[in-house]
């Protein structure tokens, strides 16, 4: 809103004093007003008595701008203080008429973006780093939405390629068919880990391993089911956190889907003699700010690179994306810095279309924390962890609560969502399952109980829209509340631009802390009738724009805690 006014006051002055730019400005010392503009820039160009320039553009914003209470200069700084009550009343209504559609954009209107994000490896344990993509991924198709594209969410499984040769391997040397068959991933996971230990003495196991991915990529039928079985068992893991988290994907095509879709562009990379031999090897020359791309190995084996440029040029076929996210941890960023460049090479005009959207490592006491080998940290326990910590505090908080379980499940999703969401993506994040559990601080859960202290002081309490003081509002402490309920859209659509969630867990965090200070300060449910519908009125549009932009994090409200 006072952005709003604030782009109209310039664009009315710019127009006016052509070729001089001003600015407006929300002056640091509130006592000043709510909008200044410094005119010195006109007397200074135009060569013009202050005086003169002053009592001018006073009068010019004075008799265009009905928002302007008060107008009144220091010097050569015109301070403008607004009819805050009707602005405030204005955003107020606007948010309770819209619910949950407030702060929907069109930047997005008819168009396409594609995600492609969790994207796990078969055969492997589902990682941090597939988690975070999950997490982040799927926010940035909600924000998405939310700013009218139309979004495709690609679940790029990691189904193809040497490690699988390598399970197919260990499988064949080392399985208990039985054992598998109880508890496949942590088997096979076992498996996994064998290999790498054996093969540390025995290299020649990793040629056995390329040869038996080489079968697969033969489609050897043998090795095709035993493919198809493996796959079916990583998805059933993956998809107990999908459903916890609520996630879900439009296409599950993975790299193997690509399989007879690399051909063609491996002729297309030699027709358009950008791919040469050396040494047996295929490769595409990048220049000289990146090291060359390997297409095809020496063996005849495809490579994470000539699936990924196949499944990139397939889905811009194919769907027509605007815009395509990868949502990838930050060490594959030279994969796709090259990925960028070969299609720019081939003659393609969409590099600029392609965006990789890296992430950082979650750490343990300043460590890398990690899934992989040996100390496995089972992600799914991480959630039940959580879970379960939140239900200590509800049993010690609200014991009587009802569906205790199901609130425990949210709050504790919130949690590690939210703990994950509020840093910028790219940095590490220190994670400590207790205190992002907790119900105070910069916590998912602290977000929930925002909402639900607002939502008990409103229930089973009337609201007349139409029986309201509006003078209540201008006041600092509500007014900065109802500018920051004014942001919402802006907020969002910044987050859209840059990938990053955390503009808007971050918006959250600071709404919720007005809000708890208002609370603090303020008795909102008085006698005064007018007085409490104007607290009441503005309490609940706070209540909308936290619960929906939660949602657009992945996390759900909740009534009660
Ligand atoms: N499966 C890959 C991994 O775990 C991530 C795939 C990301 N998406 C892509 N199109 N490369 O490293």
């Amino acid at each position: 809103m006072i952005n709003q006014i604030k782009k109209n006051i310039k664009d009315f002055l710019d127009n006016k004093y052509e070729g001089i730019n001003l600015i407006v400005e929300e002056p640091k010392d509130k006592k000043m007003g709510d909008l200044s503009v410094p005119v010195f820039p006109i007397v200074k160009t135009l060569k013009r008595p202050l005086n003169d320039v002053v009592n001018e553009v006073k009068e010019l914003l004075q008799n265009n701008f009905k928002v302007i209470k008060e107008i009144s200069n220091v010097g050569g700084f015109i301070n403008l203080k607004l009819n805050k009550e009707d602005l405030a009343f204005n955003i107020i209504k606007e948010v309770l008429d819209k619910d949950s559609h407030y702060g929907e954009s069109k930047m997005g209107e008819n168009k396409l973006t594609a995600l492609d994000y969790s994207s796990p490896n078969i055969a492997k344990s589902f990682s941090i780093g597939h988690l975070r993509s999950t997490i982040i991924g799927n926010s940035l198709k909600l924000i998405n939405q939310k700013c009218g594209y139309k979004t495709y969410a690609i679940n790029y499984l990691g189904d193809w390629g040497t490690q699988f040769g390598k399970m197919i391997v260990a499988y064949n040397l080392w399985a208990d068919k039985e054992k598998v068959k109880e508890d496949p991933i942590n088997e096979l996971t076992k498996l996994y880990v064998k290999f790498h230990e054996e093969a540390k003495n025995k290299p020649e196991l990793e040629d056995e391993a390329r040869e038996a991915f080489r079968k697969c990529e033969l489609k050897d039928p043998e090795y095709l089911k035993l493919w198809e079985y493996i796959k079916d068992e990583s998805l059933k893991e993956s998809e107990q956190i999908y459903k916890l988290l609520k996630v879900d994907f439009d296409s599950y095509k993975g790299e193997a889907f690509y399989n007879d879709k690399m051909d063609p562009v491996v002729d297309e990379l030699m027709a358009k003699k950008l791919a040469y031999l050396d040494d047996g090897a295929l490769i595409v020359n990048l220049g000289d700010d990146m090291p060359p791309a390997l297409i095809k190995r020496k063996d005849g084996g495809s490579l994470y690179m000539t699936r990924d440029l196949a499944a990139l040029l397939y889905r811009k076929k194919v769907l027509n994306f605007d815009k395509i996210l990868y949502v990838v941890g930050n060490e594959q960023k030279l994969h796709f810095e090259q990925l960028k460049k070969i299609i720019e090479l081939m003659g393609y005009d969409f590099k600029d279309e392609v965006y990789h959207v890296g992430f950082g490592l979650y750490l343990v006491n300043g460590k890398k924390m990690s899934t992989r080998q040996g100390g496995v940290t089972k992600l799914y326990d991480v959630l039940e962890k959580a879970i379960n910590l939140a239900l200590e505090q509800i049993n010690l908080k609200n014991p009587n609560l009802a569906n205790k379980e199901d609130v425990a499940t949210k709050v504790g999703v919130a949690a590690v969502l939210f703990n994950d969401l509020k840093n910028h993506r790219e940095l590490n994040i220190e994670f400590d399952l207790n205190s992002c559990v907790k119900f105070e601080g910069q916590t998912g859960p602290y977000l929930q109980y925002s909402s639900v202290r607002i939502a008990s002081i409103l229930k089973n309490q009337e609201l007349d829209l139409n029986n309201l003081d509006e003078t209540v509002y201008d006041n600092d402490d509500y007014f900065d509340i109802i500018k920051q309920l004014s942001n919402f859209t802006n907020t969002i659509e910044k987050a859209c631009l840059d990938n990053a969630p955390s503009y808007i867990a971050k918006y959250l965090l600071n709404l919720a802390q007005s809000f708890n200070k208002l609370y603090s300060l303020y008795k909102l449910n008085v006698s005064d009738d007018k007085v409490r519908n104007a607290n009441f009125a503005l309490i609940k549009a706070i209540r909308i724009v936290i619960n929906e932009g939660l949602r657009l994090l992945g996390i759900d409200y909740l009534n009660e805690m």
